[in-house]
């Protein structure tokens, strides 16, 4: 569990625990990491059992990914909001090249490779991320056919579709790379970062990502996209991807929305994660 806003002391922890136990008939220890910048009163923390703070292992489908409760990051080593596009990727990964931007501890480009991809791109420039990857790789034995690219994604995205690099100064380093095509593009941005290659902003500018993103497909390709975006509707995004597509020569053939499972329910009827299959 993790808090962000108000801290729970152990009190509340411990029946919450006895809560989720009794509902889910397991004997589940609770971690609570509180994030927020004002910590519990001294004496009222809740102290988590020593052995749930090791490293467990956790399975999605034929999947296994490593986790830690508690790491020196703040999200989940696995987004789980995400399971259904992960499910799609394991639905057409088998005999693909997968190409996975942004993509932290490499959930979806293990769970594509799993699935039979011939060669999957984990593109991030978290080196502490993509090391949780090469471990998720190598439990699944599919670490023959990842590649892990500590990179910022924008200068990979668009040397691989074929697109000149944008940098802040001509003295910037970056690795060089030949275009080529991917049936599968996984774009799942952060909602703001800044770089020395530009800046990735799904608010105001998704286009910088999709254009490329659109055109590193090969002929018959599918793009997974996301917007984590709560003030983003999905009919506007789906809009802007239709668009976008249109504009950078690659129309969608179709565009499929992923919508999450219903243990991720929104009280609003607008989920903050959207995700869409775009074929090409
Ligand atoms: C929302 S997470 C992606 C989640 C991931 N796709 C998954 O399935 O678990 C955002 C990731 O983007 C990375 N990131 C942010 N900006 C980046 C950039 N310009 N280039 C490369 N990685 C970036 C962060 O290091 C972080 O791992």
């Amino acid at each position: 569990m993790q808090t962000f806003r108000a801290p729970l002391d152990a009190t509340a922890v411990a029946a919450l625990q006895r809560a989720a136990n009794r509902e889910l008939g397991l004997d589940l220890p609770i971690v609570c990491n509180h994030r927020g910048k004002q910590p519990p009163p001294a004496g009222t923390e809740h102290v988590p059992d020593a052995a749930a703070l090791a490293e467990h292992e956790c399975r999605e489908a034929a999947v296994r990914f490593p986790i830690r409760a508690r790491h020196r990051g703040q999200d989940p080593w696995l987004f789980l909001d995400l399971r259904n596009g992960r499910a799609k990727l394991r639905e057409l990964a088998r005999g693909r090249s997968v190409l996975n931007l942004f993509a932290y501890t490499c959930g979806a480009g293990v769970a594509a490779a799993v699935a039979g991809a011939t060669l999957v791109w984990n593109v991030d420039f978290a080196p502490s991320a993509l090391a949780v990857g090469r471990l998720a790789a190598r439990r699944n034995e599919v670490a023959s056919r990842c590649r892990f690219v500590r990179s910022d994604c924008l200068p990979v995205l668009r040397q691989l579709a074929g697109m000149p690099v944008q940098r802040r100064g001509s003295r910037v380093p970056f690795l060089r790379i030949e275009p080529r095509p991917f049936d599968l593009v996984v774009l799942d941005p952060p909602r703001f970062a800044k770089g020395a290659f530009g800046t990735v902003d799904v608010v105001r500018d998704y286009q910088t990502l999709c254009k490329p993103a659109l055109l590193a497909l090969a002929p018959g390709g599918a793009m997974l996209a996301t917007n984590h975006v709560p003030e983003v509707a999905a009919a506007d995004w789906h809009e802007l991807l239709r668009r976008c597509a249109a504009k950078a020569g690659r129309p969608l053939r179709e565009l499929e929305p992923i919508p999450v499972d219903g243990d991720f329910p929104s009280f609003d009827g607008r989920p903050p994660l959207k995700v869409a299959l775009c074929r090409v």
